[in-house]
């Protein structure tokens, strides 16, 4: 048996998981400021779902995801991604029957079969929000500044948010006939995917990632060209919420994304920093998605944040501004013969809600203390002859080294003093 992770995943170890603490505590507590609640919706779907939703010529379907039968010979998949899932679950709870908009977010891991490197895995793990039920676009302004202020709140300064309009169905058909017309002439110079997917859906070709196929398309005609009057309103309502909110954003004419449900909106955060996979959220309106998926006309809106790529965005920031101890107390036994008084003790330091622990390795009283440092203590408390006999306890500070002695009846109020 081999022991190592499958290609592309990770283990996040106990002396790491603080800092994946830290940034899902503050997206939650951003994600909901702003009014969005959890949904949590299975690992796994119906294959069908992501190709009718994701689009079966994009490259996640094609190529990227984790498809099984089941023993019932069902083709499931591993969610690449969670909007068709959160479509799929609007829809299976009739929630257009209620309060709209609907305004949800999601935290966990997403599976895609793509050559691992810096900030790309097979499986990693998403924060993302959907809104269902308007077209204001005072709404997609109010997501892109959902994903800003959580940046801003972990205390990244230094992205890029890219916009574009990719229209609605009727101004998409002009564009892309106009854009078949033009690719055609350097038809073969296109990779085979691209080949076979430019005129059923050129767009895709727009955000192929194989170089000969960017220099055969140079100088395409943008979208934005052939937008319709309703979506140039939209975009330049967006833009005027942004820029009276103060959001800086750069106009990507190039910008197209890589899933095939986007209508209007499309926009993406980068943080060129981190490497070649700058991209650290992205996400754009999906007025037809809900539809196609076999239920009501409903728009919809969402971003999708990698936390992968947010972490290595916060290597550079000092782990102790995030780091809590790990410990409030741990329990020094001096003399052996105190071992059972001592779990008595942890248990109702543990009941009044401290952070407590005990050597169980019979280490010495010096080792005892090293172990305590180890672990992040704030406070030892010491159980010793001296201690058992007057009826008190040593509580020694681990910052100050300082000790204090406290009467045994009043250990949990002392320690509650200590630790404010
Ligand atoms: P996406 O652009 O495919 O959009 O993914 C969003 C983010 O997930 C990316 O910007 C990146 O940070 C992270 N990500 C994607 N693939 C990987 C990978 N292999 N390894 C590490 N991180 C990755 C979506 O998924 C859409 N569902 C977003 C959305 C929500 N649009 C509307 N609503």
């Amino acid at each position: 048996m081999q022991a190592k992770a499958p290609r592309g995943t990770f283990d996040v170890m106990p002396g790491e998981i603080f800092k994946w603490h830290h940034i899902e505590k503050t997206i939650k507590e951003t994600a909901e400021i702003f009014g969005y609640s959890e949904i949590r919706t299975p690992i796994f779907e119906h294959t069908e779902l992501f190709e009718r939703g994701v689009g079966d010529t994009t490259d996640i379907v094609s190529k990227e995801m984790y498809t099984f039968k089941d023993r019932s010979n069902r083709s499931l998949t591993l969610r690449p991604e969670n909007t068709a899932s959160c479509v799929r679950a609007f829809i299976e709870h009739s929630v257009a029957g209620g309060i709209l908009p609907a305004k949800w977010y999601y935290l966990g891991p997403m599976f895609r079969y793509d050559r691992p490197q810096a900030g790309r895995y097979r499986q990693f793990h998403q924060f993302g929000v959907e809104a269902f039920g308007s077209n204001n676009p005072q709404l997609d302004a109010e997501i892109i500044s959902l994903l800003l202020q959580i940046l801003t709140k972990l205390g990244l300064q230094d992205y890029e948010l890219h916009l574009n309009s990719v229209g609605c169905p009727q101004c998409r058909e002009v564009y892309r006939k106009q854009l078949v017309g033009y690719i055609g002439p350097f038809k073969d110079q296109l990779c085979a995917d691209c080949l076979a997917r430019y005129e059923k859906n050129p767009l895709r070709v727009l955000d192929c990632k194989v170089p000969s196929c960017q220099e055969a398309i140079a100088g395409f005609p943008y979208i934005y060209d052939y937008l319709c009057a309703d979506c140039l309103e939209h975009y330049s309502k967006l833009r005027n919420t942004l820029d009276d909110n103060q959001i800086d954003y750069v106009h990507d004419n190039q910008l197209v994304r890589g899933l095939d449900y986007y209508t209007n909106t499309a926009f993406e955060v980068h943080i060129p920093q981190i490497g070649a996979q700058s991209a650290i959220g992205g996400g754009g309106r999906y007025n037809g998605l809900v539809k196609a998926c076999g239920g009501p006309n409903i728009p919809g809106i969402g971003f999708a944040m990698g936390l992968e790529r947010l972490l290595l965005a916060l290597e550079s920031l000092d782990d102790q501004q995030y780091k809590d101890h790990k410990l409030d107390v741990f329990l020094a036994v001096m003399d052996g013969k105190y071992e059972a008084q001592s779990v008595k003790i942890l248990t109702q330091l543990r009941q009044a809600g401290i952070k407590a622990d005990k050597d169980y390795n019979g280490r010495s009283g010096k080792a005892q203390m090293k172990y305590a440092d180890k672990l992040g203590a704030r406070g030892v408390i010491l159980l010793g002859e001296d201690e058992m006999r007057r009826n008190i306890y040593t509580l020694r500070n681990m910052d100050s080294k300082e000790q204090i002695e406290v009467p045994a009846d009043h250990l949990i109020d002392a320690i509650k003093k200590f630790l404010i």
